[in-house]
């Protein structure tokens, strides 16, 4: 893209990207974080990572495999951190408390000085998926295995949009058939346990889906007719999603739960509506929204880790899978960040 060639032929600009991004994330620490995806290659030097999150000073971080050079980067680094089990080891963690115990052993007790905030038991896991069947029993057996280790973290799963259904107008929101009786044991535990719910939440996939339904400023944040659902009015598509599934919760005995959106990004090329542009937007205006939670949950900071850090080169097809980064691969920033 022609404007990221501009900006990272500039040193002077670059160091002033970045010392307005790091105020950037300082005004709403709080709440952010950024996804770490490694489907890249050559692979990122995790260490140089780490730094770069420091010095833009986001503290929290998701990350998508237990890999052990990035865990030790983060040592007393202070990034609380959500930590995925992949979904290739979940049938292994359902078999047996042994083989959950040991993976909490290896990627989590023995990294004491990394702060974690989530384990996350498979992403996106579907009930058509063979590991499907061993989500809730992966769940439990991760759990029990934090709790023996006398570890107090919070263990989830993330969840997408495919999940529910009737999402127009939001308090019609409920989960498909099919999700409905997969997700409500899931459901069951998170409310027990008084752990959040996961949800990758990427209005970037239901506008390019909707094109003609669903207006480019609504997805952006930007000025547009408000949708009215009774009493709620809803400016932008991402307070919609998020309260269409608060909605789905509410039927699902899940009206207690609060959810953390695990994802949310917006491509810069490769599919409709891509552009540095509406990136920077749909990013910058994210980023100042989260402070004041959605129409359902008022005045409730919603915690949002930003998808991605990086552009990942191994992702896809689509094309666009591959440029939702902050940072281009070389750790160059894409755009910067317009904050007033
Ligand atoms: C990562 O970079 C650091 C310097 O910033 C270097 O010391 C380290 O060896 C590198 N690690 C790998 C695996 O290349
Ligand atoms: C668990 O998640 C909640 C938010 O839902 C958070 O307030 C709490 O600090 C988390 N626990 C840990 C140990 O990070």
């Amino acid at each position: 893209m022609s404007e990221s060639r501009i900006l990272t032929s500039s040193p002077v600009l670059l160091i002033l990207l970045s010392l307005l991004m790091a105020s950037f994330f300082d005004t709403t620490a709080g709440q952010i974080g950024v996804c770490y995806g490694r489907s890249d290659n050559p692979r990122q030097n995790s260490s140089n990572v780490v730094a770069l999150y420091k010095k833009l000073n986001i503290q929290r971080m998701r990350f998508y495999d237990p890999d052990a050079e990035t865990l030790n980067a983060l040592r007393n680094s202070n990034i609380e951190l959500i930590l995925d089990v992949p979904k290739r080891d979940l049938q292994r963690i359902a078999s047996s408390q042994g083989e959950a115990d040991t993976w909490i052993r290896d990627n989590v007790k023995n990294y004491n000085n990394v702060r974690f905030r989530y384990i996350t038991v498979g992403n996106e896991v579907k009930p058509s998926d063979l590991d499907g069947r061993s989500l809730l029993q992966a769940m439990e057996n991760i759990d029990n295995s934090v709790s023996k280790a006398g570890l107090r973290i919070n263990v989830s799963t993330a969840i997408d949009m495919g999940a529910v259904t009737d999402t127009y107008p939001p308090s019609r929101g409920r989960f498909t058939d099919e999700y409905k009786d997969f997700l409500q044991p899931v459901i069951d535990f998170l409310v027990r346990k008084k752990y959040p719910l996961l949800l990758n939440n990427h209005p970037y996939l239901s506008y390019k889906d909707n094109l003609k339904d669903i207006p480019l400023e609504y997805a952006l944040f930007k000025p547009t007719p408000v949708v009215i659902d009774n009493q709620y009015s809803y400016k932008n598509l991402f307070d919609a999603e998020l309260d269409s599934v608060y909605a789905a919760l509410e039927k699902s005995r899940g009206g207690s739960l609060e959810i953390v959106v695990s994802e949310s990004g917006w491509p810069t090329e490769g599919g409709p509506g891509t552009s540095v542009e509406n990136a920077k937007t749909y990013i910058n205006n994210l980023i100042q929204h989260v402070g004041t939670g959605t129409p359902r949950r008022p005045g409730k900071p919603i915690e949002t880790y930003i998808f991605a850090m990086f552009d990942e080169n191994l992702k896809g097809p689509p094309e666009f899978e591959k440029f939702w980064g902050l940072f281009l691969a070389n750790q160059q920033p894409k755009y910067d960040v317009n904050f007033n």
